[in-house]
């Protein structure tokens, strides 16, 4: 059990509520799972910060040897903070600035994956700034549909991300001629929660189409990054990772380059759990809500993407299970943790969990509503814990304001 119900309950005894709760244990189990499957390709696992950004997440998968997938110089700046080395930072995301991208070569990071003309444009003026040779790989899109929620597709042709292959054989060229500029990698990231090695395997064999036509025309690249995505059942554990490496294995040995996957929800969402406390039961119509302390601005996920995370009382009550909607208070008809989920009706006080809370939760957190947000946890052993992020207060909500 992820989260034992006795340490739990010193928890949110000592934190309050809501809180998020993390295992230490689970996240090294899913490091753990994917270096396992992936041995005989030995690859790089790039941590996708911006699944859980929180610093001692960050360091715990620092230690255990992953890298870094940085989307902003905000997470560049808490990479190498939490001790990632720069030799294993990559830095993707459609729109980096001429400043991000100044931080990202003065740190040396290990390459840049570009997604436009424009950028490699920026990246080379920013390169020759520094009289230095940016590493660079460019994001492809490959139009592969990864049949997963609309907001999380980005490997489709009429998505902003990537570019084309024949753009790409542009950008590939412009680099190969330029000073400043050293054409390192190929990388291409599908979307997420993607069920099935289908959508890889179907990338991975138009790039290694495309790399070959590279070779030809005198670009030899090390490394071929294959992005995260790889998805977690519909709330609890990550899908297992072997069928994964046993589907891309093969074309990924046979090309001869260093592979690099940037995984982000599947190590650190079952890991995760954010504990709410129900303030009151209430009726409206045929229907049954369960007021939490805990909202949207908490874990946006069900209001955003339809995401259905299991909820489980800490307690478990007596009588029989009732439909419930478990809504916060913010005050939008959107704002609900899950919905239509079968419970002993809780008395007030009573701690809900849910579950497979560690991706996308407080990374996506906010102040709406003016409701500071969450206090962080991670449990570290048996009967340890550290409150890893404290609890805003009322000040730090307007911490950054200034009266006129
Ligand atoms: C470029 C890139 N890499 C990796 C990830 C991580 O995806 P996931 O958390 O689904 O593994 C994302 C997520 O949006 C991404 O945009």
């Amino acid at each position: 059990m992820n989260f034992p119900a006795g340490l739990v309950k010193r928890i949110v005894e000592k934190t309050g509520t809501p809180v998020y709760i993390y295992s230490a244990q689970k996240i090294l189990d899913n490091l753990g799972a994917y270096k396992k499957q992936f041995a005989s390709l030995q690859p790089l696992f790039c941590y996708a910060m911006k699944a859980n950004s929180n610093g001692a997440v960050a360091r715990l998968l620092a230690r255990n040897g992953a890298g870094a997938d940085v989307v902003s110089g905000g997470e560049l700046y808490r990479a190498l903070r939490a001790g990632f080395d720069p030799r294993k930072i990559i830095f993707s995301g459609v729109g980096k600035t001429a400043e991000e991208l100044a931080y990202a070569l003065r740190s040396g990071i290990l390459f840049i994956n570009v997604e436009s003309f424009e950028e490699l444009e920026a990246l080379e003026r920013a390169a020759a700034g520094l009289k230095l040779k940016a590493p660079v790989s460019v994001r492809i899109n490959p139009d592969v549909d990864p049949h997963t929620h609309k907001f999380i597709t980005t490997g489709k042709i009429g998505s902003k991300f990537g570019v084309a292959f024949k753009e790409a054989g542009r950008l590939y060229s412009f680099a190969k001629a330029s000073r400043h500029l050293e054409p390192v990698g190929l990388h291409f990231h599908l979307g997420s929660q993607i069920d099935s090695p289908e959508p890889y395997a179907k990338a991975l064999a138009a790039a290694a189409n495309f790399i070959r036509r590279l070779e030809k025309d005198g670009v030899k690249l090390k490394y071929l990054d294959i992005g995260g995505g790889w998805g977690v059942k519909e709330g609890s554990e990550m899908l297992p990772p072997g069928i994964l490496a046993r589907t891309v294995g093969p074309a990924v040995k046979e090309l001869g380059l260093a592979l690099i996957l940037e995984p982000g929800r599947s190590l650190v969402a079952a890991a995760g759990a954010l504990a709410v406390r129900t303030l009151y039961r209430k009726k409206s119509g045929p229907k049954n809500y369960v007021i939490t302390d805990g909202a949207m601005n908490d874990l946006i996920r069900p209001a955003f993407y339809g995401a259905r995370h299991p909820v489980i009382p800490l307690v478990r009550r007596r009588g029989k299970s009732v439909r419930f909607d478990i809504a916060g208070p913010v005050c939008e008809s959107g704002d609900f943790l899950a919905q239509d989920v079968g419970l002993p009706v809780p008395l007030r006080g009573d701690i809900l969990l849910v579950l497979s809370a560690g991706a996308y939760g407080f990374s996506m957190s906010s102040q709406y509503n003016s409701r500071p947000r969450a206090a962080e946890v991670l449990i570290t052993g048996k009967n340890s814990w550290r409150v890893v992020r404290k609890r805003e207060t009322y000040k730090d909500l307007v911490a950054g304001e200034i009266n006129v």
